[in-house]
């Protein structure tokens, strides 16, 4: 239920953002969701660019360092061999969305539920407060896990020293890594009033980002008092009103406002609560709501001057600070953690479940193979795409096993460098111009939002016939209006970890192109055709191969968040199918972490997407079709593609599936 009123609201923003060519094929980005002024983004510019606060960047090597924790003293690196990534968090109660990352029961519990075993956690405090903080820190662990308190407090270190008396690099990471976004920044209310001779300035809390659709403009906005805020009031009508927690929903609250015309929403915490994310319950989240929210605590000067009938204007602001966090990964490297979207721990063990996997696939890297290298941070940007001509030995081509070990960075090495939104990256590759193999594709990504860390092996041994012993010509491309990204790509050819008598495995000696998509409207099916084909007398084996992904949306988010399905027909009797069924899910994406995807990207990374994620490789669909074929005769392949079991028929602008699909011959 909940995202189907986040894919409204989603659907609107797009609609918004289509009249701009640039932004007409691309997903979502939340870029805008918290406003940056000019001022801001100067400050930005400066805490980038100031002399003397750089010098550490993601990818450089962590510096060995030790911090006094509660219990002794914190040694990195650590004495035994250890492959666990260390996060560093730096803890500040002058940001509400720290306060509810750490007040949050969920918030809590995804920490002990999700965070890898092979991560570990260094908690420091910003603030003069840091012995206090740094006790409390460790109490809520302690009262949100319970039982299992101590299983994970013994990965957990928590600082008393505040950040400014360390005494070692990390302030310097912290500072230089500063920003106004997510994840640093400290997004705040301030209120005036001709009655006060100076302003009341607290922390604020934006409600989650999914379902409400308005933004804080710039300007002062007049604040009146609305009491709970459980009934409309006509009073509010261009105001923004000030209103408190309890009562009623959240949703039910703002809804009110919405609808007494209110300009904007401040929900404040009753004395003692914490700031909480507002989220929707259930069936509100269906209605998708147009007015800026925030919570924030009770300021008793603001009532007051509110009961006395005194003038308050309230205006929004972000002042910049260090970040929050940064990571040392498994190979002892900076990394920056991306972009958290609501206030969770679970963001954090996203990012260190991308840690372990990335471990793994360095592991993967030194297995034995023969690396061609194709493009090494090669631009990757225009029509031209990035192009290679590469003389493959002719040896390479007796290996059965072939692996595409792509990486997708940015120009520079901070995630504010890279492309903002996801676009399909393709890889077409043709080693003999006249014949029938030119220009196949080879191999597919997606890009991430914003962040450069992607690196992907994709099996795709079934192509190799696609390849011969002349040059090559590979281009790897993208939507010619998409910002530079900067392709890595090495081809690696092997044979396989499998054990067994090489000389009896089954190697792939033909491809047979077949479909490619379209647009997914009501004719979609009607423009393919039967395919015939019988097998040259040495098959020992056919495998269907395809490449699909959906995209765009139309009424029903069809392709990219819809439930499609893609059949292969053979023999008019056996269907082989492929079904898109967590397009449109929540954390469809996010539970794709583990192999790869991207997490903690600038965008709606987390929601599940018709075959594919943003920040990952398209993962090949083989079955073997072997049984299903007469092998001396003549045999016949289909294909349809179905949204929910049906023909597509949408009302308004048509998605698009984009597909490469192939029978591979073995002997
Ligand atoms: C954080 O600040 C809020 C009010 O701004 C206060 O109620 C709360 O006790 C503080 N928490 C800590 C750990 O200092
Ligand atoms: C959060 O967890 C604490 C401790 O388990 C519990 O006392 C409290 O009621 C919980 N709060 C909510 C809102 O669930
Ligand atoms: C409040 O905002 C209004 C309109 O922007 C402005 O005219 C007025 O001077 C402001 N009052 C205070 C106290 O800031
Ligand atoms: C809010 O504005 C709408 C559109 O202008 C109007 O129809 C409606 O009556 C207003 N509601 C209130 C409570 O003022
Ligand atoms: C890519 O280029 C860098 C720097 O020029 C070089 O050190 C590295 O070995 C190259 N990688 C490959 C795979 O060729
Ligand atoms: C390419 O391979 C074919 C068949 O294996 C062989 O006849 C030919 O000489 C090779 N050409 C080159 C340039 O290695
Ligand atoms: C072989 O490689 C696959 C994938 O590359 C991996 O999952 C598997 O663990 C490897 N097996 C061995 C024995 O290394
Ligand atoms: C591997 O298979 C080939 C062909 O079947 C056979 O000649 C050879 O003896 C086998 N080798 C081993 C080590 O089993
Ligand atoms: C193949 O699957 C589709 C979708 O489930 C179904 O409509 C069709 O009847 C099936 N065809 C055969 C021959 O099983
Ligand atoms: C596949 O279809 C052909 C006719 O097109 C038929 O001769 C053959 O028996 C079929 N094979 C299977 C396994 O059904």
């Amino acid at each position: 239920m909940h995202y189907c009123r986040s894919l409204l609201l989603y659907f609107l923003v797009c609609v918004c953002a289509a009249s701009n060519p640039r932004n007409a094929k691309s997903s979502d980005n939340l870029e805008h969701l918290e406003h940056v002024d000019s001022l801001t983004q100067n400050i930005l510019f400066q805490l980038k660019t100031h002399e003397g606060l750089g010098g550490f960047e993601p990818g450089d090597i962590a510096p060995a360092f030790t911090v006094q924790t509660l219990d002794g003293v914190f040694v990195y690196p650590p004495q035994k061999e250890s492959r666990s990534a260390l996060i560093v968090h730096a803890f500040t109660n002058k940001s509400a969305f720290l306060e509810c990352l750490w007040t949050w029961n969920e918030s809590l519990s995804d920490l002990l539920e999700y965070l890898p075993p092979a991560a570990q956690f260094l908690f420091l405090s910003l603030d003069e407060t840091a012995s206090r903080d740094a006790l409390w820190m460790r109490e809520q662990v302690y009262r949100a896990t319970a039982h299992r308190a101590k299983e994970i407090l013994s990965r957990l270190y928590f600082s008393p020293v505040p950040v400014y008396a360390l005494g070692n690099w990390i302030p310097r990471v912290l500072y230089s890594w500063g920003c106004g976004g997510h994840n640093c920044g400290l997004a705040q209310v301030v209120f005036t009033s001709s009655d006060w001779s100076i302003p009341v300035i607290s922390k604020r809390l934006n409600a989650r980002y999914d379902w409400l659709n308005g933004r804080w403009g710039a300007d002062p906005y007049r604040l009146l008092d609305a009491g709970d805020g459980c009934k409309p009031d006509a009073s509010i009508k261009g105001a923004v009103a000030w209103i408190s927690e309890g009562g009623c929903s959240f949703f039910t609250k703002i809804k009110n406002m919405a609808e007494s015309n209110a300009t904007g929403v401040l929900v404040y915490a009753l004395p003692g609560n914490p700031i909480q994310d507002m989220n929707c319950i259930g069936d509100e989240c269906s209605t998708s709501l147009n007015i800026p929210a925030s919570m924030v605590h009770v300021e008793p000067s603001v009532v007051q001057a509110l009961r006395l009938g005194q003038k308050v204007n309230v205006t929004f602001q972000i002042t910049p600070s260090p970040n929050f966090f940064f990571a040392i990964d498994q190979q002892g490297a900076l990394s920056g953690m991306g972009w958290f979207l609501y206030p969770t721990f679970r963001f954090i063990a996203w990012q260190a479940q991308w840690f372990v996997f990335y471990d793994g696939l360095q592991e993967r890297l030194k297995s034995p193979a023969s690396v061609v290298s194709v493009f090494n941070r090669s631009l990757m940007q225009g029509e031209m795409g990035a192009q290679a001509a590469v003389d493959l030995p002719a040896d390479l081509l007796d290996y059965d096993v072939l692996e595409l070990d792509a990486t997708l960075s940015c120009p520079g090495r901070r995630d504010e460098t890279c492309a903002h939104w996801d676009h399909t990256v393709q890889l077409y590759v043709c080693c003999d111009r006249i014949g029938p193999y030119c220009n196949l594709e080879l191999g597919r990504w997606i890009t991430a939002f914003r962040r450069g860390t992607g690196h992907w092996l994709t099996d795709v041994s079934s192509l190799i016939p696609l390849l011969n012993n002349a040059t090559c010509m590979f281009t790897m491309k993208t939507v010619p209006w998409a910002m530079p990204w900067m392709a890595s790509l090495n081809l690696r050819f092997s044979r396989g970890n499998r054990t067994g008598n090489y000389s009896e495995r089954l190697f792939p000696f033909r491809v047979i192109p077949l479909f490619n998509g379209g647009t997914f409207d009501k004719d979609y099916n009607n423009r393919y055709h039967e395919m015939k084909f019988s097998l040259p007398a040495s098959t020992k084996k056919v495998e269907l191969y395809a490449v699909i992904t959906a995209h765009g949306y139309d009424e029903n988010f069809c392709g990219e968040f819809c439930v499609t399905s893609h059949h292969f027909l053979i023999n008019r009797s056996v269907n082989n199918s492929l079904t898109f069924d967590t397009a449109g899910s929540p954390l469809g994406c996010a539970m794709r972490v583990p192999e790869g995807a991207v997490p903690n990207e600038h965008g709606t990374w987390l929601y599940g997407r018709g075959g594919w994620c943003d920040g990952l490789q398209v993962d090949p669909w083989r079955t073997d079709i072997t049984s299903q074929l007469d092998m001396s005769g003549t045999n016949s392949v289909l294909y349809f593609g179905l949204f929910e079991g049906r023909n597509p028929n949408p009302k308004t602008d048509p998605g698009y599936i984009i597909m490469y699909s192939y029978l591979v011959y073995y002997k």
